[in-house]
């Protein structure tokens, strides 16, 4: 088996989005955090999944929760991805966002979202694998997507045009 390490770093040369997945706990707060495993699974039916860490204090509220929204995050919003990423208790606080239709959080000027429900859910070692169902997928705006590999953030220039 390989090297933690040698996998991580592997893992790290390839190149993604970032987003924010989040949904809104019993009392109603929102809850989220930064994600790279994001990915579209399915176009029919619509699924996208990606994983959470088994040990993340934001699992019982994923696991609970009905309704989840995915912004895509764009490349002038590095601090929120570093904010969602941290140890912040209440990381929303603060930061631009609103209720999407479904009543997940939103963030503001994100690139695009998705706002999904339950399909299904598996363990895979240690990560929990969620695989949600696309309810609505919302407004693609032209500004470029914030990009992460191997542990930086920075700019897709080129598909960008820029
Ligand atoms: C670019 C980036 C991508 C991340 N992707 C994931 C992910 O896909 N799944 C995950 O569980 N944690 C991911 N993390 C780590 C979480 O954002 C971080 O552990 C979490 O916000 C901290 O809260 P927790 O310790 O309660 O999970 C990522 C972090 C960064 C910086």
């Amino acid at each position: 088996m390989a090297d933690p390490d040698a996998l991580r770093r592997v893992c790290g040369a390839f190149a993604t989005g970032v987003a924010i997945v989040a949904t809104a706990n019993a009392e109603g707060a929102p809850c989220g955090l930064t994600v790279n495993s994001f990915i579209s699974v399915s176009l029919s039916p619509p699924l996208v999944l990606w994983t959470l860490r088994r040990a993340s204090r934001t699992l019982p509220t994923f696991d609970r929760a009905r309704t989840y929204a995915i912004s895509i995050l764009g490349e002038d919003q590095g601090d929120l991805a570093r904010r969602f990423a941290g140890s912040t208790a209440r990381p929303f606080d603060g930061v631009p966002h609103r209720r999407g239709r479904l009543g997940a959080p939103v963030i503001d000027d994100c690139v695009a979202y998705l706002e999904c429900s339950p399909y299904d859910r598996f363990e895979a070692g240690d990560h929990i694998v969620f695989v949600w169902l696309v309810e609505q997928a919302h407004g693609v705006s032209q500004r470029p997507a914030l990009a992460f590999q191997g542990g930086r953030y920075g700019r897709i220039a080129s598909i960008a045009g820029a």
